[in-house]
């Protein structure tokens, strides 16, 4: 890599370009057989019988919260809370407001920045309904523990797996665990269609809802019906006195992606092993030679169950350091290596004006929005840059003696 050493990539290999010209040749742009296929492999990896690929991964969450809307039959949905993790994208709990339920912050693991199990019950109220795990950076939550309290209250599980795809716990791939799961295919995650989302879920009902759900709200979401294909005709399109392609059943949204992310998702799949594998070759190599530099900074801990897919690399200024974060991220940017922060949530003006001064009751949250940051070890690096990276931060560290 030349340049800036950034915090994410997009590798588009001449798979993609195949598949994006298969489809132009095709001359259908719209959803058709590239996106069907790349939902259903998509959803296969993650060990689940559907998927549904839409237009992002906030859309994803909202749709999956809607279908489980639907599903539990809540009346009221603005009475109803749902557990979410005090450190995550903004997207996973905006998607709870835009369904109209009420977030309520679990403070997280000062290890793996993940929502907290023994922070959860704690938060627990007669109107909470779900929980939504949301497994940062790559890491997986602790599920065993997430699980057992989640059917002690009997509330759903919604996993939220932007940044995690194909990441285990305990040899079951995330996204596998609760009643559905959000993924984003968004540029810098590790699956590309450059903007997008899938939902994955193991039952059937589910699917079809959300399926519904980001067309418009059908009433038919069958291949046949989807394509409008003039072609075909779906048995069941006359059942009805209204053609079932154009009756709505739900206030849907329109969420669809068409064949060319298709086309690229699919192509990513293809190329997933190698990857998967140069990512986590990265992490490995960046906490191979920062050993040196953890008195002062926190490096990623994945315990030996679980297989971390390393979407970036987390770093924790910790409470003795000489020095502040900015003092690090900004000596790093002025040579050329992007950092970012560590997904700040309870901070952001938007937060306050919504819900007030919380961050000081979640510590953990605290001490990583004002110290936390990542560098990328994403497939597009090489040693080269993660040697500029690792001299970088051990000059740094050593300027204090
Ligand atoms: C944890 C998490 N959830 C949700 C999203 C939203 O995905 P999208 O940007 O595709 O809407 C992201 C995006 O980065 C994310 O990191």
């Amino acid at each position: 890599m030349t340049g800036k050493i950034g915090v994410g990539y997009a590798y588009v290999s001449d798979i993609e370009k195949e598949y994006v010209n298969e489809a132009l040749n095709e001359s259908r742009l719209s959803q058709g057989k590239m996106v069907y296929q790349f939902e259903k492999k998509f959803a296969e990896l993650h060990m689940q019988k559907y998927g549904v690929a839409c237009n992002s991964g906030t859309s994803a969450l909202h749709v999956g919260l809607e279908a489980l809307k639907e599903k539990n039959g809540y009346c009221q949905p603005e009475d109803h809370e749902v557990l979410v993790p005090a450190i995550t994208f903004i997207a996973t709990s905006n998607a709870v407001m835009h369904a109209g339920l009420k977030p309520v912050f679990v403070d997280v693991d000062p290890k793996t920045y993940n929502m907290d199990p023994s922070k959860l019950e704690d938060k627990i109220t007669e109107k909470t309904i779900g929980i939504i795990p949301v497994h940062v950076f790559g890491q997986p939550c602790e599920m065993d523990a997430i699980m057992e309290i989640a059917v002690r209250h009997k509330l759903w599980v919604m996993e939220d797996c932007a940044e995690a795809h194909f990441a285990s716990y305990k040899g079951k791939k995330v996204g596998s665990f609760g009643e559905i799961a959000a993924f984003s295919t968004y540029v810098a995650h590790t699956i590309t269609t450059g903007v997008g989302g899938v939902i994955t879920t193991n039952d059937r009902s589910m699917m079809e809802i959300a399926r519904s759900l980001i067309a418009h709200g059908r009433a038919c979401t069958c291949e046949v019906c989807l394509a409008s294909d003039p072609r075909k005709v779906c048995p069941l399109r006359m059942e009805t006195e209204m053609d079932k392609r154009f009756m709505m059943l739900r206030l849907g949204y329109s969420y669809r992606v068409g064949e060319l992310e298709g086309a690229i998702g699919l192509g990513q799949l293809e190329n997933r092993q190698y990857i998967m594998e140069k990512r986590k070759a990265n992490a490995a190599y960046l906490t191979e030679h920062l050993q040196g530099v953890q008195d002062y900074l926190q490096l990623p801990y994945a315990p030996d169950y679980v297989d971390h897919s390393y979407m970036m690399y987390p770093i924790v200024i910790k409470n003795n350091a000489p020095f502040t974060r900015e003092d690090l991220t900004h000596y790093l940017e002025e040579r050329n290596i992007e950092t970012r922060p560590m997904l700040p949530l309870l901070n952001q003006p938007i937060y306050k004006k919504l819900f007030g001064e919380i961050e000081r009751e979640y510590p953990v949250a605290e001490w990583i929005d004002h110290n936390g940051f990542y560098v990328g070890c994403h497939h597009g690096l090489d040693e080269d840059d993660l040697e500029i990276i690792v001299r970088a931060i051990d000059g740094f560290i050593a300027s204090f003696g």
